[in-house]
């Protein structure tokens, strides 16, 4: 299998190895990198290994296309959305993960222009949904077989017609989420305002266009996480044009749509606290034990972090919000630097002891310790300069 799909293994090469403090724990992991890329380059999909306090490049690979922006881990396969900037198109790839490091492409299929989100969905997780961004739609696929996933459905959602500028002259679906239940796809869409609410069927994958949920417009929901508490559903919207985050409700009726009742609203530094001029809301992450929130905000640069060989660089904030498990209400615990500029992305790991934060402006991806019982973040553990700039970053399950 090794190298007949276009696999570059490129041990360290252009990547500058750095440390930091060093950690409390020996165990190695690896990580999922996405990049864009740098002029007429061509984006990456970066395989680190983080060990002790090195984070290092083992491989990369080339097979997703060159826009890669967006994983979703399922057993031992990484589906990569390609958002082929410009393209007419973007696609679909599902990767093997193989012990060599090498991810060659089992199969493939095309959707509509610009996927940025994806999520497993179905029984037995034979489906997967692609929110289109670029192109303002969705497509659904089946992923029964990875060897060859085929493309269901791809549907591009009307205009909403009110002559706004970009991005919200179109609908923009920007994260493809899966309800608890399973019964529910929800799509924020940044162009249109809305909450846009599909019910699948799990057996036959398909699925019915219910009612959204319509946000003011000029509000721009960019990203969304589920809260199941105890027999209450909750969803937090984080929003990038408004710099809000949105708490919601859920509430499932017998007519099998969905309804969403405000019960939190705030800026993305909580409260009513301004952001700057220039900012721009980006990822919303609930913590492995459900009783924190994150948001990433971009273009702030009013932090700072202090890179290993010790140079101060201006930084973006991770901010970390506490979440009433009753009223489903966020209280703000801690603004965090991201460890530079423009974190687009950032995932936990399993048990919530580390945070890795994608800084695409910057070229670096740090890794972070976290305190699971105050949900801080704490100290760096390991960073890497990458080349391109990196848009996502996952831990390898
Ligand atoms: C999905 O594809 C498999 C083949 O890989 C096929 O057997 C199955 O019927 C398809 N399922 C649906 C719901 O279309
Ligand atoms: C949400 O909070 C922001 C910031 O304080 C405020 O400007 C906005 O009006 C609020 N929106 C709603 C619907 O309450
Ligand atoms: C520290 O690292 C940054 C990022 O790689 C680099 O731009 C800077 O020149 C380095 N500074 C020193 C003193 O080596």
């Amino acid at each position: 299998m090794r190298s007949s799909y276009g696999i570059a293994v490129a041990l360290s090469a252009g990547l500058r190895l750095t440390t930091a403090a060093p950690a409390p724990r020996a165990e190695s992991s690896l990580l999922y990198v996405t990049t864009y890329p740098v002029g007429q380059g061509a984006g990456k999909l970066i395989t680190l290994k983080q060990d002790q306090t090195s984070l290092q490049s083992v491989a990369e690979s080339d097979s997703c296309g060159p826009f890669p922006s967006w994983l979703t881990q399922a057993g031992d396969i990484l589906y990569c959305v390609n958002e082929a900037w410009g393209g007419a198109n973007g696609d679909l790839s599902a990767l093997k993960i193989s012990d060599d490091f090498s991810l060659p492409k089992l199969s493939g299929g095309q959707t509509v222009a610009g996927p940025v989100s994806t999520v497993v969905y179905g029984k037995g997780g034979r489906g997967l949904a692609v929110a289109d961004y670029a192109g303002g739609g969705v497509d659904t696929f089946n992923i029964t077989n990875p060897a060859a996933i085929s493309l269901i459905k791809s549907q591009v959602y009307p205009a909403p017609g009110d002559n706004r500028p970009e991005p919200q002259n179109q609908a923009r679906p920007h994260h493809a989420v899966l309800d608890p239940t399973g019964n529910f796809l929800v799509f924020p869409d940044l162009g249109a305002d809305l909450l846009r609410v599909l019910r699948v069927n799990q057996n036959t994958l398909q699925y019915t266009d219910t009612k959204s949920y319509k946000f003011a417009r000029g509000t721009g929901p960019r990203h969304a996480a589920f809260f199941k508490s105890g027999d209450k559903t909750f969803l937090y919207v984080v929003c990038e044009l408004a710099n809000l985050i949105q708490g919601f409700r859920v509430t499932y009726n017998y007519d099998k749509t969905l309804s969403f009742s405000r019960i939190y609203n705030s800026t993305t530094h909580g409260g009513t606290s301004p952001v700057p001029a220039g900012t721009s809301a980006a990822e919303i992450t609930l913590s492995p034990d459900s009783k924190f929130l994150t948001v990433s905000s971009r273009n702030e640069k009013t932090l700072q972090y202090t890179l290993a060989n010790g140079t101060a660089v201006p930084s973006d904030p991770l901010i970390t919000f506490s979440i009433n498990a009753v009223s489903g209400k966020l209280t703000h615990v801690q603004t965090a630097p991201a460890g530079g500029v423009n974190p687009r992305h950032f995932s936990f790991n399993k048990d919530g002891s580390r945070v890795a934060s994608a800084l695409q402006s910057d070229g670096r991806v740090i890794v972070f310790e976290r305190d699971v019982a105050s949900g801080k973040i704490g100290k760096a553990v390991a960073e890497a300069n990458v080349p391109g700039m990196p848009n996502f970053v996952t831990f390898k399950q």
